[in-house]
Parts: structure tokens; sequence; C-alpha cells
């Protein structure tokens, strides 16, 4: 069997990860994961106060989960059992909720399969956390991006009011320490570099010189 190329692109929250991977997936023609859906998707499914205890009913949740992804034009549409939720799960409190389902091992097990799924011809694109230490690590080419806590409580500020949705700095920088705090220190799957790797501090980069480099990277591991 052939093997499919893969690049992942970890980090944590708000560091750009999303837009480089669209940027990166449309330019080489390649399929995205981006992982951290499927786990908004199931704080979604989950409804506003889950029982984060009943560990067996959250991971059949995230295994039966009925998921879509539809491209159209340059926009990723995602359908929970056939309603449009793309807008829907990029709340705050949907990532809040998400980082801690996360948390769950045996929710994490269970989305494995879903995720190794994405591996398709002519290549992936995988955005998340542990892309390049669990899911997929034998892939070819494995980029972690970093930025200050600040520049990216900037960021995630201004994507949302971009998308008309309600947000406040000091808030969003608050929960953004939190959901690090929990992302990096879970004994599931932390938020981690893997040890092969290539960082990317981002702090003070725009998209287009992230973006640049990425594609570098990609022209030297892929060509
Ligand atoms: O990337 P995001 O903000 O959409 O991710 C939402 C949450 O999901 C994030 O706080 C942690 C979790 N997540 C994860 O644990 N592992 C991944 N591969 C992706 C996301």
């Amino acid at each position: 069997m052939t093997k499919i190329p893969v690049l992942t692109l970890d980090g944590p929250s708000g560091v750009g990860k999303g837009t480089i991977c669209l940027l990166v997936a449309k330019k080489l023609g390649w399929h995205i994961l981006d992982s951290g859906s499927l786990y908004r998707l199931l704080a979604l499914s989950a409804g506003d106060e889950p029982d984060l205890d009943n560990v067996s009913q959250l991971a059949d949740l995230a295994r039966d989960m009925q998921i879509e992804y539809v491209t159209s034009g340059d926009a990723l549409g995602i359908y929970l059992r056939g309603k449009n939720v793309s807008q829907a799960i990029r709340t705050e409190a949907t990532g809040v909720l998400a980082s801690k389902v996360a948390a769950i091992p045996e929710v994490r097990q269970a989305l494995l399969d879903k995720q190794k799924a994405f591996a398709r011809a002519p290549g992936l694109v995988a955005d998340g956390r542990d892309m390049g230490t669990t899911v997929f690590p034998d892939a070819e080419l494995k980029i972690f991006l970093t930025a200050s806590a600040e520049e990216r409580a900037k960021r995630r500020y201004k994507q949302l009011k971009d998308k008309g949705i309600d947000a406040n700095l000091s808030q969003l920088t608050a929960e953004l320490h939190e959901r690090d705090e929990r992302d990096s220190t879970r004994s599931a799957s932390p938020l981690l570099a893997a040890d092969d790797a290539i960082v990317i501090d981002t702090t003070n980069l725009s998209i287009e010189q992230v973006y640049v480099r990425v594609m570098q990277l990609v022209e030297q591991h892929f060509s």
C-alpha cells in the first residue's frame, strides 16, 4: 500500500494553525483534518452540562457522532446529524468544553480511528495538539507553531470579531491561559511538540511569513 504523505501542524489555541492549514492544503490540493473540530462537535453533542465523569457515555457519543465535512470553494462546512454547525462549534464556550472532554483518555481513543481515516491520497494536512505525537507519529513533516499567550488572545479576538461573534479580550486571555494549562498538563496526549517536530515561534510573524516558512519546509520534505 502506498504511504499517504502527511504534514502535521500542532500548537496551542489561537496560534493560527487553522489558517495556515487551510492555505497549505489549498496550495497542495491535499485533504484537511481539523482535529479540534471533532472535540468541539463532541462538546456540542454532549449538551450544556454534560456529566464529565460518565466517560463511557461520552466515548460512545464520540464514536457514534454523525458528522460530515463538506468543502465548497474556500469554505469548509461542518455538519452534525445533517445540521450545519460550522459557526456553533466556534464559540469560546464550546472550545472550553471541548478542552474538557478532550482530557478524557477514552474519548481520545474513540476519536483516533476517525482521525486516522482522514489520511487519503493525495495527502493530508492535520491540525491539532497531538497530530505529530499520537495520531500520525510517522508523518514525514511535523511542525509545531507557538506564540505568546497575549498575541494568541489578540488573534483569537480578531478572528471571532471578524466572524461576527461577540468577544472580550481580557476574558479571552484568561480562558486561553486556562485552556493552555489543561491541554498541556493532561496525562492523555498532552499538547506537546514531537521530538522530531520543527518549532516555529510565530509571535512576531505575519500569517504570510509563517505560510512562506511552512511551504519552504514542505518543499524540502515532500519533493
Ligand atoms: O483547536 P481547537 O481550539 O478547535 O481545539 C478545541 C479543543 O480541543 C482544545 O482546547 C483542545 C482539544 N484538542 C485536543 O485535545 N487535541 C487535538 N488534536 C485538537 C484539539
